[in-house]
């Protein structure tokens, strides 16, 4: 299933996103304010446990989110301010890390790197600003899958509609939870009117 945040600060961010005169600082910025508010939104349900806490009081218990069995993780590079995001808003839980490099050619993505940390049993959050054409969304869950988590949510920044159900329509079972939907993708697989690549809008190498 595909969940739209329909806030309007979420839309506002996105605008920042597009405007190519955000730099960098701003953009992963405001990538990360994005993943908190997805976080929000996908973990309305989650696995809760029991934490015994000490307070100004006494020694309490309360009801909270289950984060030693969350593993959050990301696909280099343009990830990356996603999951620094997640970790910093909810420590206790792990990150995992794999990369890909979708073929500007065949428009394939190619698996290089992979450093998931143990998912069984776990739920497991995979976040990716960019759904383009899913490919690299598909392999990123198809990978997780195998190590047999007990849920799979995605938190993105961007899609197309194409992407989208591709993606879902292969993983039913999967929660997508994203920003925002765009248009269509054009003939060059980049989403419209979309905001650029994400890796290079984060990390200053936007081809001259
Ligand atoms: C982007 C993005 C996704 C992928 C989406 O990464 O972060 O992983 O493209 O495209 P797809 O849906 O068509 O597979 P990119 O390959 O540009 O690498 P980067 O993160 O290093 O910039």
């Amino acid at each position: 299933m595909v969940y739209e945040l329909s806030n309007p600060v979420t839309k506002t961010l996105i605008m920042h996103l597009r405007d190519q005169s955000s730099d960098a600082l701003r953009f992963r910025h405001t990538v990360g304010e994005l993943t908190k508010q997805l976080m929000y939104e996908a973990l309305k349900e989650p696995v809760f446990t029991q934490k015994s806490i000490t307070t100004w009081r006494a020694k309490e218990s309360y009801n909270v989110i289950d984060e030693d069995n969350i593993v959050v993780a990301t696909v280099l590079r343009a990830g990356m301010p996603m999951l620094d995001s997640a970790v910093d808003l909810l420590p206790g839980v792990s990150a995992g890390f794999l990369a890909m490099k979708r073929d500007e050619t065949t428009h394939k993505s190619v698996l290089y790197y992979d450093r998931l940390p143990d998912c069984k049993g776990k739920t497991v959050i995979l976040v990716d600003p960019m759904v383009a054409t899913g490919g690299s969304m598909m392999d990123a869950l198809e990978l997780i899958k195998g190590r047999e988590p007990l849920k799979i949510i995605t938190l993105n920044i961007i899609g197309s509609p194409e992407g989208l159900e591709k993606v879902s329509k292969a993983y039913p079972e999967v929660d997508i939870y994203i920003a925002q939907i765009d248009e269509r993708l054009n003939s060059d697989k980049f989403i419209i009117p979309g905001l650029g690549d994400a890796g290079d809008r984060s990390y200053n190498t936007l081809k001259q």
